[in-house]
């Protein structure tokens, strides 16, 4: 009996060192920011968070500033097991659904509260799924913030926006946004941007605060019109052959672990909406331009018409979700 119960630990013991020795699952983040943004901020967290409660089980690691894949890639590479998480704008999944392209609608959200009553909705958190069936699985949504527009000449009323190029996400929705008022929207990638304003290839371009001063984009355009006009915001996502392959414990600690990196970056996005846009108000680079009731009541009579060319692919039912949140 007792060579018996040795014979068995022994066993036991020789079953679990291969686990125990077995290499850590490794999750390789791919991103297109800088570091010191709510998106680099929020990575970063989920890294210390995994490797900290899954010491030996999990490595993450974090690429920012495009240096594995830029924001054309970054997806494809996602599906070939390249990348375990990125987290794209939602205006770069138009590929794969049309859906969250709701999101790129101009003046659909008065603010980021509205957002994220809308993304707490059914309807909003069903949109996670919106790219499953193309193997990719949304884990959460995450804010940057409300865009503005810069420029090279002061952008005041829409009519000033004629004629000029502005580099825009790869979105349709976009670019009929910056046709609405006669201008040559140019779908470029983010890591291109700086360099197009700088050698003026381009006019313009619309971002958040925190991008327009991460990227020093501030320094190549002389006007940033205070305009709120749409939302920037992020898709958490992997791939669904990776997700569905990780053990089930592991995939709790990870999908908790990011529902806490995202609440920080959330934070990070609220406070760098204010002090990013102070911090380019102070460097005297810009000038800002706050618009009148009157002038932003132009753009939006402008921009608005967008919504009903789009109301077929993304769906009525889902504005009028959005448009609520919005009370
Ligand atoms: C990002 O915030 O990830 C990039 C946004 C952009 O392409 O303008």
């Amino acid at each position: 009996m007792r060579f018996l119960v040795s014979a068995l630990t022994m066993l036991v013991f020789l079953l679990s060192v291969p686990a125990a020795n077995a290499a850590p699952i490794k999750i390789k983040f791919s991103h297109v920011v800088a570091v010191n943004t709510p998106k680099g901020q929020m990575a970063d967290k989920f890294k210390a968070l995994v490797e900290e409660r899954l010491a030996g089980k999990v490595v993450v690691e974090v690429f920012p500033n495009a240096q594995l894949f830029g924001d054309n890639k970054v997806l494809e590479a996602l599906a070939l097991g390249d990348v375990q998480l990125a987290a794209p704008s939602l205006s770069k999944f138009q590929k794969y659904t049309k859906s969250l392209q709701i999101f790129d609608l101009p003046f659909l959200f008065n603010d980021i509260s509205a957002v994220d009553k809308f993304m707490a909705t059914d309807a909003g958190k069903k949109l996670l799924h919106a790219t499953e069936k193309k193997g990719l699985l949304g884990l959460g949504f995450l804010h940057n913030g409300m865009k503005q527009l810069s420029a090279s000449s002061p952008l005041t009323v829409p009519e000033d926006a004629a004629g000029m190029k502005f580099r825009i996400m790869t979105s349709d929705v976009l670019a009929a946004q910056f046709q609405a008022v006669k201008a040559s929207p140019q779908k470029k990638p983010f890591s291109e941007v700086f360099t197009l304003l700088q050698t003026k290839a381009i006019d313009g371009q619309e971002n958040t605060w925190s991008n327009i001063f991460s990227k020093k984009f501030f320094e190549v355009q002389e006007h940033i019109t205070h305009s709120d006009h749409g939302y920037l915001g992020y898709m958490v996502v992997t791939s669904t052959e990776f997700w569905s392959g990780l053990p089930d414990d592991i995939r709790g600690e990870v999908q908790k672990a990011l529902a806490e990196a995202i609440a920080f970056g959330n934070q990070v996005a609220n406070e760098k909406a204010v002090g990013d846009k102070k911090a380019i108000m102070d460097s005297g680079r810009s000038k800002i331009i706050e618009l009148s009731a009157d002038q932003r009541g132009q753009w939006v009579d402008a921009m608005k018409p967008v919504w009903k060319k789009f109301e077929g692919d993304i769906g009525k039912d889902l504005i009028d979700a959005a448009l609520a949140a919005n009370k």
